[in-house]
């Protein structure tokens, strides 16, 4: 379908109130790319934010690969950055603050400094042919990052140039989209905080554990949710809170001296019985529902400890009366504790990770849920390369 361009005018018009209800910026991103593509016919697009200087490759959706891979969400999880200079596209376009539509990456003439790189290309198998390089500006005239847009399609789905009116558009949206991320960066950034100081208490801690739990937890969440028939709105909408609440699970550990949550050894049982009480603790912090992020993180720090058969803490709640995101932090948790170094133990090998894994299905854990993270264990990995802990 072709819309015109006043109905494009108001559909953007729409989704930017949409887009300052969205809490958690990955899913922010996930809308934003969507629905340019989707308005300008893009079958593909990715975003880069600025990161110390350089442009960090934050998101990405491919239709054309996304159909030949049903895995290929590992692809978000893909990093790698570029300088902001003259020599790349999305470089050049961060530098001068301006948009770039290109016709034909590979035709582009000999008296610009930017070239394409097909370095990407080569790698997916894929061949990217027309693209928009969308500078996003925040009202203080900073470039926080660039949207890229590649090979919009004609009717028959062959790659034709952008249009110069989505130009217009899209650099007028892309300023909504702008105030958006940086909203959600600084939620991001909030947590962190609070994680830091409830779990951690070291400066140098950078939240690895927490952002690889929560994406592990909304990517068991999504494979459940497409087995389950879940509505594609109902995904969206629990994913966007999933994440931030997977992340919070431990924050009741707010309430535990240090002489017991930095033990370099094991814990005795009088100690563990303290150490218990972190999930009851975390829930109190959320008591009041005053929001689904609150119902749901609620959920999760109170019964992250509860085990499928029933022999958990603190509640010894059974089976399906653990609410889903409970069960899937459970198993997101214990394997990240497991694979990873912690001040009371050493990381175990993969292969005996796995091994409790599927022992503990039925046991410990939801035993589809175990199934599920046993199938997207490629994601996993992506996910744990992502997010490494820091020496
Ligand atoms: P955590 O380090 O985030 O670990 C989360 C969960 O992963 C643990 O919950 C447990 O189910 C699993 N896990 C971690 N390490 C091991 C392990 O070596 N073997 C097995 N089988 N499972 C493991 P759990 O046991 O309820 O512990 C909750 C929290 O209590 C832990 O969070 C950690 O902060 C603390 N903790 C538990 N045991 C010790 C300990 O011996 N020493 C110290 N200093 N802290 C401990
Ligand atoms: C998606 O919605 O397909 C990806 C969102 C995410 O996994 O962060
Ligand atoms: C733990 O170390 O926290 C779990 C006890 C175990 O090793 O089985
Ligand atoms: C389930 O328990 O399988 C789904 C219901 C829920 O806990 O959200
Ligand atoms: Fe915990
Ligand atoms: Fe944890």
């Amino acid at each position: 379908m072709q819309l015109d361009d006043d109905d494009k005018l108001s559909q953007f018009l729409k989704i930017n109130d949409e887009l300052n209800h969205i809490k958690d910026i990955d899913s922010l991103l996930d809308t934003i790319l969507y629905k340019t593509r989707r308005l300008t016919n893009a079958d593909a697009g990715s975003i880069f934010l600025l990161e110390n200087k350089n442009l960090n490759f934050s998101y990405v959706q491919n239709d054309t690969l996304r159909r030949r891979d049903a895995l290929n969400n590992k692809q978000i999880y893909s990093s790698f950055s570029i300088p902001i200079d003259e020599k790349s596209i999305a470089g050049y376009v961060a530098l001068k603050g301006k948009s770039l539509n290109i016709d034909d990456v590979h035709k582009v003439n000999d008296t610009v400094p930017y070239s394409f790189n097909s370095s990407f290309d080569e790698i997916a198998g894929y061949t990217t042919q027309s693209m928009m390089t969308i500078p996003l500006i925040t009202t203080r005239s900073q470039v926080i990052g660039v949207m890229q847009i590649i090979n919009a399609k004609d009717e028959l789905g062959n790659p034709v140039p952008f249009k110069t009116s989505d130009e217009n558009y899209l650099n007028f949206f892309a300023g909504s989209a702008t105030s958006a991320i940086e909203k959600a960066k600084m939620t991001r950034e909030m947590i962190l905080r609070m994680i830091k100081m409830a779990e951690l208490r070291d400066p140098k801690e950078t939240g690895s554990h927490v952002n690889r739990v929560g994406s592990y937890a909304i990517e068991i969440f999504q494979k459940w949710a497409e087995q389950n028939n879940l509505k594609y709105r109902e995904i969206k909408n629990y994913k966007d809170i999933l994440r931030i609440s997977a992340m919070l699970h431990d924050v009741g550990k707010v309430s535990i001296s240090d002489i017991i949550l930095k033990k370099p050894a094991r814990l005795n049982e009088g100690e563990f019985k303290i150490m218990k009480t972190h999930a009851y603790q975390g829930a109190k912090l959320f008591h009041g529902n005053v929001s689904d992020l609150d119902t749901l993180s609620y959920d999760i720090a109170y019964t992250h400890h509860e085990r499928w058969d029933g022999r958990g803490y603190p509640r010894m709640l059974k089976g399906k009366n653990i609410p889903l995101a409970g069960r899937i932090v459970a198993l997101a948790d214990v394997y990240d504790a497991l694979i990873s170094a912690r001040v009371y133990k050493p990381a175990w090998d993969e292969a005996e990770v796995i091994a409790l894994l599927k022992k503990e299905a039925g046991h410990h854990f939801d035993p589809e849920l175990v199934e599920i993270f046993i199938s997207i264990y490629d994601v996993i990995k992506a996910i744990r390369n992502k997010f490494p802990d820091k020496e």
